[in-house]
């Protein structure tokens, strides 16, 4: 049987009923901007994710830039994000006229390493966006105490992380700001574009409300320069049925990834890391294992493993395509080796380039079933074996 590596018709089909009912009450309604359904929605998701209030936006692209232009970052400024991420935390930085600056990763949990963070830290350094990569949370434990020495927004990028938490807390609640993502992949996944901002004082949500229509308040009458970030009535409406769903959604995911980590622990090739400074990838190992820490409840975005050793990475997928099992890697180049980014002379981060190298991740969506999670793990051990 064919395994893909996300399957959104499966979830969706499971509240089609629902969805269609929904949509022809929305467009019956007339009512397609701002209106009942986005506030509503932002009260329900502001309640799952324990958060004072929340504010929906077009993407999870522009709920970061919108947190940038509410912490005012601009041309001067420089903004530390992780070498090792989507392209979005990075270029809605550049958007703004500020400076990327390129920090390592930890090797082993693919999210921000503090000392690299510290060692980038300059005069100008505004802010820093932790992105809470596959779903893990970053070390907020260590990164807010840097951020509040030096004065520092902490913008968090929880596009893969909804519901995720760090020592109880859940993510996008930690920091000064938190951007969430609803692209279809995610872990709740929307109807198209469509993102949520949260942020801890309550002023800069008023500001950030305002600059999401252009910066207008009251109506024509512009005290800041914002732009339109708004998300449709009919998407808001849409989202508002798999809120009550996201808890099940993740629970199946890490459900999916522990039945994964107790297959591949019966190999002696697959290797799981047990801390930050582990030694590197011990001799005779072909694939690592993500290392998640105890205090993290991670959504399991993405599960992603490394592959290392020459040409490796390519035979791993190749079998895994063999057996009809779908795979991606994200994310296949470092930022700071993205062309675009050179003219900001970024640092060169050695783990992200190494995992960029390695890394593959594998079928983890909520819906799969015992078979097909079976059918991944013999395909990964039988590579394993080889
Ligand atoms: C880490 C990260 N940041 C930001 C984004 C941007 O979100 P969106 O695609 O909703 O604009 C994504 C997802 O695509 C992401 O994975």
């Amino acid at each position: 049987m064919t395994i893909p590596l996300f399957d959104l018709t499966r979830q969706n089909n499971a509240i089609m009923d629902e969805l269609l009912a929904t949509s022809a009450r929305v467009l019956r309604s007339g009512q397609f901007i701002l209106g009942e359904e986005i506030t509503s929605l932002e009260a329900e998701a502001a309640a799952v994710l324990e958060a004072p209030a929340s504010l929906s936006v077009s993407s999870g692209t522009d709920a970061i830039l919108l947190a940038l232009m509410t912490a005012g970052i601009g041309p001067g400024d420089e903004v530390i994000v992780p070498d090792f991420t989507f392209f979005a935390t990075a270029g809605c930085v550049a958007r703004t006229g500020a400076r990327p600056v390129f920090a390592d990763i930890c090797p082993f949990s693919y999210n921000l390493c503090p000392e690299s963070v510290e060692d980038r830290i300059t005069e100008r350094t505004r802010a820093i966006i932790p992105v809470h990569l596959f779903g893990q949370s970053a070390d907020m434990t260590r990164l807010m105490p840097i951020a509040q020495k030096h004065g520092i927004t902490v913008i968090e990028d929880c596009a893969q992380s909804i519901g995720a938490t760090h020592h109880g807390k859940v993510t996008g609640t930690i920091g000064d700001y938190g951007a969430i993502s609803f692209f279809p992949t995610k872990n709740l996944g929307g109807f198209g574009d469509g993102g949520l901002v949260l942020a801890a004082d309550s002023d800069d949500m008023a500001l950030a409300k305002i600059l999401r229509v252009h910066g207008m308040e009251p109506k024509y009458f512009h005290p800041a320069i914002g732009a339109n970030f708004r998300m449709d009535a009919l998407q808001a409406a849409l989202l508002r049925i798999k809120i009550p769903l996201l808890q099940e959604y993740n629970a199946n995911r890490r459900t999916n990834a522990a039945t994964y980590l107790e297959a591949l622990a019966t190999s002696d090739h697959a290797w799981q890391p047990v801390e930050e400074k582990s030694p590197s990838i011990p001799e005779g190992a072909r694939l690592t294992t993500p290392l998640i820490f105890s205090h993290n409840e991670t959504t399991w975005n993405q599960f992603t493993v490394r592959i290392p050793g020459e040409n490796q990475r390519e035979s791993f997928r190749t079998h895994l395509q063999t057996a009809g099992i779908g795979s991606e890697i994200y994310y296949p180049l470092p930022l700071s080796q993205q062309e675009c980014f050179a003219p900001f002379a970024p640092h060169s981060c050695p783990n992200a380039a190494q995992v960029a190298s390695e890394c593959v991740s594998i079928p983890i969506f909520p819906e799969l079933t015992e078979a097909e999670l079976a059918q991944v793990a013999d395909a990964i051990l039988s590579w394993l074996d080889q």
